[in-house]
């Protein structure tokens, strides 16, 4: 069944107070849910509505009268109650049984511990209710249980009263004095520990900060606490935002189906987004904690305070969440190149996955115009693109204007659910600006394309460019109208000095923001006094494709000079991705590949340029991934892909070793380990240099990753050298994987590298993968470890999943299909690993197309996963 956007109603009665009673028993859980509600002016329906899913209803009480089976209707998953009252109290007993509960949506039980998930739609699965964002209330929680196994008892907002109960079971009273919609409704029952600490705010107030976790974790807690510190004081200072409440909450738990959550008061957490000490996590996953515990805080004011009428608009709270927590990274590093190096992960981020999905069969706009399962739209397009929409907005209005855009957003819908359309006409009001077509990037799937044309007049000194736009047909959208794109731009000079601009006789400073808004737009600069090297799309201003026809001398010296890093990067990609295209033509069919001094050389001087950060010289020597390069190909065949790209990286180990080997050197980080981006930076250029030493191995280079696998002190040195030894086929390899495993088996968050570090080998077939999912850590049920191996092997090694007999495929149904029966929202995850069958080789588009019908012809298929296969299918 699909829901469109264009089918919008307001809800038929609103809930004022909800107060809720739990009798928590993994087996059985008792929940007494009494609302008041009343009816919705603005709606036309008489019938109160309910949504309740997976739950046993007991009684139904309206008024303190029982009602009894003729007074409602249950429709599949809809309750509804003709003739109420204008307003009533409605009484809701229901029964779930949370320890048999294997989707992580709703009431669950992870180690024996009780938590919930309930966005997008998991609070029906704990009771009946009006389970939409627009309907916000305000609830009192009640609970219960036994004290000895769950000694500690959390819920939203502020702690009322605790106490026995006899019988050994105690209880918990907690109240949020904001109103929310019930998404946001989380409780905790577990037995567990936390790091907590009283923090003062900006207005004088001092809050309580807690970090929970399961006992034997503590030692993993302070990076999340900091992070939190850091977050709270950064969105005072940046938007003027402060915490609304005297106490927050994160708690880690290790099911959870995605990052985390952002629950009101109440964040709950994926543990591989909380715990960190150097032993077990390395310089992502600290990254990752700092930007997820930045992500969920700040959407205390973008989602909770404000938060979404209707699912379709996900992204006013996502996409602009995502910028906020991107912008807080770029801050907590603070130096320009730190910018940069953020940015640069950003775009990286968006190629690998975000164009990819706008190129294929879950095409969708940020603001989508139906979905069969809300779930399946948490994705990079609402997520990372949505963040890219917002940062439009700073581009366009600048930092100031959108801070103002941002004031007026709160100043207008603080305690409301809004829509994007409401986001953007702030951002319009607040700056005096018209953002009608703006919308466009709003309702228009798919990735805009960019092309242009340039014309020096030296006797005028004058240059010309004509900018050509355009967006391919999507499922659904075969036209696209032109959006409105800034993009920002300089012109380098002969010597690679920016020019100073002028546009109309205005001059502005070295770097423009061009408005494009139509199909085809030219700008005029003046007094050019040379032929200039355009820099265009500067800071990636905006989320297109620039088809380039750059030169290569054009590319090296925009490599080489460009002021703007995120440009200068980009020149490198292009440099290096039109040769990896050309030599993955020539792989099947050549013995002898070859690779160009000019790109060596361009290599070895960004290398060796010590001028430059460690961090941005990694990004700069990192090429295009295999999923970038097939992106750029109309017929994929993995394999030579593969072997070009490893080519590549033997060439480049082999030519630059000596100066790899002197990077090696000179960028250990000797001193106790800290994840400052400095150190992480330099082990990222030192483990690159590893890593390409290896990709040409021989005895010195795995004497060099052997030895620094068996000192490492931290896990980003130590996982780095054995992923180098797998790499290299070393001997070593096995023996070493081994020690990994032993001396960290009873880390959990480490068994997932573990699994992972295996499945995504080019060593590890299909053989392997089954006897690895044999291996007595491995549990399907556990989302971390499912993705860890399954899904990596699937998304992360083409090569073998791509095997010519079609085993991967085989093996990937087979998941899809018993994961679906445990978790629908994992198994949808892991079933988009088909997404772009339809560019293989016909071959392998046969034994995918099969492998895809075998999972559609399933006779007990979760909506999640059957709306990914079928549009797989059918676009
Ligand atoms: N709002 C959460 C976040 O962005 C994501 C939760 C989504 N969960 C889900 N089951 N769809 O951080
Ligand atoms: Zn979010």
């Amino acid at each position: 069944l699909t829901i469109y956007r264009s089918d919008y109603t307001p809800p038929s009665y609103l809930v004022e107070t909800v107060e809720l009673g739990f009798d928590l028993d993994p087996a059985r859980t008792v929940v007494a849910n009494r609302m008041t509600v009343r009816r919705n002016p603005d709606s036309a329906q008489r019938e109160i509505e309910l949504y309740g899913e997976d739950i046993e209803l007991v009684a139904l009480r309206l008024n303190g009268r029982l009602l009894e089976e003729r007074d409602y209707a249950i429709n599949g998953n809809l309750l509804t109650i003709p003739n109420a009252p204008e307003e009533a109290t409605l009484e809701i007993e229901t029964v779930c049984v949370p320890e048999q509960n294997t989707t992580l949506s709703g009431l669950y039980t992870s180690n024996g511990n009780f938590f919930t998930q309930c966005e997008a739609e998991g609070f029906r699965r704990i009771t009946y209710f009006p389970d939409r964002p627009d309907v916000m209330a305000k609830y009192t929680v009640m609970l219960r249980a036994d004290k000895e196994r769950y000694p500690v008892l959390l819920s939203n907002g502020n702690l009322l009263e605790e106490g026995e109960l006899g019988d050994g079971r105690h209880y918990a009273k907690w109240e949020d004095p904001f109103k929310k919609p019930s998404y946001l409704f989380a409780l905790v029952a577990a037995r567990l520990v936390c790091q907590e600490e009283t923090f003062r705010l900006a207005d004088g107030r001092d809050a309580l900060l807690q970090v929970w976790v399961e006992e034997g974790n503590l030692d993993k807690t302070d990076y999340a606490m900091q992070s939190l510190k850091n977050s709270i004081r950064w969105d005072e200072e940046r938007y003027g935002l402060e915490l609304d409440l005297d106490r927050f909450m994160i708690v880690a738990t290790s099911d959870f189906n995605m990052g985390a959550m952002e629950n009101k008061g109440l964040n709950i957490f994926n543990i591989k987004f909380v715990l960190a000490n150097p032993r077990v996590a390395t310089d992502i996953d600290f990254q990752g904690i700092e930007a997820v515990v930045a992500h969920e805080y700040f959407h205390n004011w973008t989602g909770n305070r404000v938060t979404c009428r209707d699912w379709f608009q996900l992204s006013l709270k996502e996409g602009l969440t995502v910028f906020r927590d991107q912008e807080f990274t770029a801050d907590m590093i603070g130096t320009s190149t730190g910018r940069a190096v953020t940015r640069i992960d950003q775009v990286h981020t968006l190629r690998q996955a975000q164009f990819p999905e706008d190129a294929g069969p879950m095409a969708h706009p940020v603001r989508p115009d139906s979905f069969v399962e809300i779930n399946n739209f948490y994705t990079v397009t609402v997520y990372e693109k949505g963040a890219e929409v917002v940062r439009m907005y700073q581009t366009l209005l600048g930092v100031e204007g959108f801070r103002k855009g941002m004031d007026l957003y709160f100043e207008r819908h603080d305690g409301q659910a809004v829509t994007c359309d409401d986001f953007r006409q702030a951002m319009a009001d607040a700056n005096g600006r018209d953002l009608t077509q703006f919308e466009r990037w709003y309702d228009q799937a798919g990735t805009p394309q960019l092309r242009f044309e340039a014309c020096y007049d030296e006797g005028a000194q004058t240059y010309g460019i004509t900018f050509y736009q355009s967006c391919p047909p999507t499922p659904g959208q075969p036209e696209k109208k032109p959006f409105h794109i800034p993009v920002a731009i300089g012109l380098l000079d002969r010597e690679g000095n920016d020019m100073p601009l002028v546009i109309d006789g205005e001059e502005c400073g070295t770097t423009a923001v061009l408005e494009l808004t139509q199909a085809e737009q030219t700008f005029v600069f003046s007094n050019v006094k040379e032929q200039p090297v355009p820099s265009v799309l500067r800071d990636f201003s905006a989320p297109v494709i620039l088809q380039h026809g750059y030169s290569d001398s054009d590319l090296l010296h925009l490599f080489s000079f460009d002021a703007d890093p995120v440009n200068r990067w980009e020149a490198g990609q292009r440099l290096a991705m039109g040769r990896l295209l050309k030599l993955t033509g020539e792989a099947p069919v050549s013995s002898r590949l070859s690779l160009d001094d000019t790109f060596i050389e361009a290599m070895r001087r960004m290398l060796t340029d010590e001028s430059l950060d460690p961090a941005f010289r990694e990004q700069a020597l990192l090429l295009p991934t295999e999923t970038m390069i097939a992106e750029q190909l109309d017929t994929v065949d993995p394999l030579a892909v593969h072997m070009a790209r490893q080519f590549m990286r033997a060439n480049i180990g082999a030519r630059l070793r000596s100066e790899l080997l002197a990077q090696y050197e000179a960028n250990q980080t000797p001193g106790p380990y800290s994840p400052d981006a400095q150190s992480a930076g330099k082990r990222a250029l030192k483990n690159l240099a590893l890593s390409y030493l290896n990709a040409a191995p021989d005895e010195e280079t795995i004497a060099l990753a052997l030895r620094q696998c068996q000192n490492a002190d931290n896990m980003t040195d130590r996982a780095a050298s054995l992923s180098a030894l797998i790499h290299a086929r070393a001997p070593q390899a096995q023996a070493e994987l081994e020690r990994f495993y032993e001396e960290f088996q009873g880390e959990a968050l480490v068994v997932d590298k573990w699994f992972a570090m295996q499945a995504a080998a080019p060593t590890t077939d299909i053989a392997k993968i089954r006897e690895l999912m044999r291996h007595p850590a491995f549990n399907l049920r556990n989302p971390n470890r499912a993705r860890s191996l399954v899904a990596t092997y699937c998304m992360s090694n083409p090569v073998e999943f791509h095997a010519p007999n079609g085993s991967g495929y085989l093996f990937w149904a087979e998941h899809v299909t018993l994961l679906d029966a445990l978790n629908p929202q994992v198994a949808a995850r892991l079933a988009r690993a088909m997404d772009r069958w339809r560019r293989y080789t016909p071959a392998l588009q046969q034994h995918m197309k099969t492998a895809l019908q075998q999972v559609a012809g399933q006779q007990r298929l979760s909506n999640d996963v059957r709306e990914i296969v079928t549009k797989a299918l059918a676009n």
